[in-house]
């Protein structure tokens, strides 16, 4: 179906097709059946795909990745597809703008988007008040999707300060969110990716740690990092037990434009990343490697959680291929 409307969509502006499909789904409910064949409760209840991340039981092992759904509109509609994780966010301690538009772009030869959004969301009161109703309407039922929260600084908070406003977001996040997740990754806001150096990293963790009370967190890296900057990150979350790594988020490529390369663009990037982080931790049921970053065959996802990846998230392969990849992932998957 989505391949029907998908070049209506592709002439619109990347951000406003967005918009819409987002508006045409919260206004219009029965849109959702445009999109989903069929009741795919069954594939979440394959105990099969069953993973483990941190103490929580994920139920089925692809999710959508943060920046999708940043301010949890479309929590109804992800219910619908066999999902085992939504990451909303990133979400900022106060509402935020983000840069000037344009500034979501298609690079549709290469299957691929450039960003430069810069964390344009609602704010913490907000999407935190929409989480509420979600749980109210759902409650916390295993088998459900994991519900995580992707956090990260407002623009003007400097790099010192920052760990206050991620330690505030843990806290208030960690009573509707399943995970949090730490966002130092992002090259949309100036300066965030050197929140990735042992200098800034050890402290934030730590004052996160504290006042998430014991909420599983996921770390969330660049693609851009020396395989040594990985190791001793790596090792550090192994040492304030964060209980996994996403790997990873956009990439620079100077030649494609200022902002974020998704898609294909940055799969073998990121897949030199996550097969470090895979063997590194080989063997530790304890620690999960999400994957993240150009995955768009399915094969390549089947092939990332054979090798022991805990749960792949998607985001440039929807706007390619819309929902019907899910379809298409689970039948690879039990092939
Ligand atoms: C338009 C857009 C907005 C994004 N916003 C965020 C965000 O707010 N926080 C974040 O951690 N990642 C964000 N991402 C990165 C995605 O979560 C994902 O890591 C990245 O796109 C790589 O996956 P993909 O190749 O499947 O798209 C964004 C990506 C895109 C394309």
């Amino acid at each position: 179906m989505y391949h029907l409307i998908r070049p209506l969509l592709f002439k619109m502006d990347a951000e406003d097709a967005h918009e819409f499909i987002k508006k045409s789904i919260a206004s219009l409910p029965s849109t959702y059946r445009f999109f989903c064949r069929e009741n795919y409760s069954k594939a979440q209840k394959d105990l099969r795909f069953t993973q483990k991340i941190g103490d929580l039981v994920c139920p089925y092992p692809v999710g959508i990745a943060a920046g999708l759904d940043k301010n949890a509109e479309m929590m109804d509609f992800w219910r619908h597809f066999p999902l085992g994780q939504i990451e909303v966010g990133t979400v900022t301690v106060r509402p935020q703008e983000g840069n000037p538009r344009p500034r979501l772009f298609r690079l549709k030869e290469e299957q691929s988007l450039l960003n430069r959004m810069g964390f344009n969301n609602d704010g913490s009161d907000i999407v935190l008040e929409r989480l509420e109703r979600y749980r109210h309407r759902y409650g916390w039922k295993s088998g459900g999707p994991l519900i995580g929260v992707n956090i990260g600084k407002n623009k003007e908070t400097s790099l010192e300060a920052a760990h206050r406003e991620y330690a505030l977001l843990a806290q208030k996040f960690k009573g509707v969110a399943d995970y949090i997740a730490i966002n130092i990754s992002s090259p949309n806001t100036s300066d965030l990716r050197n929140l990735q150096s042992a200098d800034y990293l050890e402290n934030l963790l730590e004052k996160v740690k504290e006042k998430a009370e014991g909420k599983t967190l996921l770390l969330k890296i660049s693609p851009d990092l020396t395989l040594q900057e990985v190791d001793e990150i790596f090792s550090l979350c192994q040492r304030m037990k964060v209980s996994g790594i996403i790997v990873t988020n956009t990439t620079i490529i100077k030649e494609v434009g200022v902002g974020g390369v998704s898609g294909k663009m940055l799969f073998e990037r990121a897949k030199i990343i996550r097969q470090h982080l895979l063997e590194l931790n080989k063997g530790n049921e304890q620690f999960s490697i999400i994957g993240s970053g150009g995955f768009s065959k399915v094969e390549e996802m089947k092939d990332f959680w054979e090798k022991g990846g805990s749960l792949i998230q998607l985001y440039s392969a929807l706007i390619y291929e819309g929902p019907g990849i899910f379809e298409k992932i689970r039948s690879c998957m039990l092939s």
